[in-house]
């Protein structure tokens, strides 16, 4: 009975996504295969004699098929131009049958849109304060919401506290949607704060104005982006931030490896994934914190904070250990 809403979800839900839990593990759930055959992600990190750090991450996709590692997976799934090009557009292609409503972009689960804003709005609050401590508050900021949809999170969270919110998303029927979600007169903001550009792009083709962002929003988006095209969207995007700007990505997170959803062609990948992608990107966490209030069978969701720069310590330096020597007895 569980397990038939388990499945039921599985198939509704997408990027907002159940999975299952055993053994304090998950497993993906998948309608085809009875609870013995489910396969568990697995990850492990290798140092090799060069000292670089290479993952050896296994993972699963969403009918229960094993990969050894994420190369296997990616070669098969954007392994050449063609594939590459199929994996794109069956992303968007899948979204483009979604309606444009917050229910749709959450697959069915609206009722988290509360909680999660919430949680966002805490995170940016700590984020503004400690990075912009002085003059923040009085400073004309401009933000990015990557993967959009219908400017859900420019609406309840955005506009209030960026002067200039630029919206980029690939499928054309949320972007509309978005434009009349976020027009000033369904905004209870001051005229100083306005949604301006709107992108109908994808984020693996976009190139932001340099210098233009103070902060960059990527929720529940990047994991249809390969390997390859999330470390060059973001050096790209480095670029489009100002000066002490910073990058928020809010994504699920595997408990380990990887799953694949060949549903909708999106990757949630573990922690450890996600750290070795931020290495390859020059990106330090400068913080992170968990989403909490969100129903048990939805993966656990992850908000970071990366910074270009390595982070500096915020307050005051740790005083030096006292060394517990022997003194000489006199
Ligand atoms: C789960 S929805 C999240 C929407 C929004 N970020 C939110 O939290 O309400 C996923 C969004 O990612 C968008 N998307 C799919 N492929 C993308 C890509 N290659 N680049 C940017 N966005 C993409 C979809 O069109 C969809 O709007």
């Amino acid at each position: 009975m569980v397990a038939a809403t388990h499945q039921r979800e599985a198939q509704s839900s997408r990027q907002i996504k159940p999975y299952m839990l055993v053994a304090g593990r998950y497993l993906c759930v998948n309608p085809n295969l009875s609870a013995t055959h489910q396969v568990l992600g697995r990850c492990r990190v290798k140092v090799r004699s060069s000292s670089r750090i290479e993952m050896e991450i296994s993972g699963l996709d969403s009918n229960g098929r094993q990969f050894k590692n994420a190369d296997e997976m990616w070669r098969e799934e954007v392994g050449d131009s063609q594939k590459k090009f199929d994996w794109y557009r069956n992303g968007v292609g899948y979204w483009q049958g979604v309606e444009a409503s917050v229910d749709g972009v959450l697959g069915g689960y609206g009722h988290v849109n509360e909680p999660d804003i919430k949680s966002s709005e805490a995170f940016l609050n700590t984020l503004l304060t400690d990075l912009f401590p002085n003059s923040g508050r009085n400073q004309h900021l401009v933000a990015l919401d990557c993967g959009s949809g219908i400017g859900r999170v420019t609406k309840n969270l955005l506009i209030r506290y960026f002067n200039e919110v630029d919206l980029l998303e690939p499928v054309s029927h949320f972007l509309e949607a978005a434009r009349e979600n976020v027009a000033p007169e369904n905004l209870l903001v001051s005229e100083d704060h306005k949604a301006v550009n709107f992108y109908c792009t994808p984020l693996q083709e976009f190139t932001p104005d340099s210098g233009r962002y103070d902060v960059i929003w990527i929720q529940w988006c990047i994991g249809h982006l390969a390997d390859d095209d999330f470390v060059s969207f973001f050096n790209r995007a480095k670029a489009g931030l100002k000066p002490g700007g910073f990058f928020v990505l809010k994504e699920n997170l595997a408990r380990s490896g990887f799953v694949l959803d060949n549903e909708d062609k999106s990757l949630t990948r573990s922690h450890t994934y996600f750290k070795e992608l931020f290495n390859r990107c020059g990106l330090s966490v400068y913080r992170m914190k968990d989403q909490k209030g969100f129903p048990d069978e939805l993966f656990p969701v992850r908000m970071y904070a990366l910074t270009t720069e390595t982070p500096k310590r915020v307050g005051p330096s740790r005083p030096k250990r006292q060394l517990n020597r022997p003194a000489l007895i006199k």
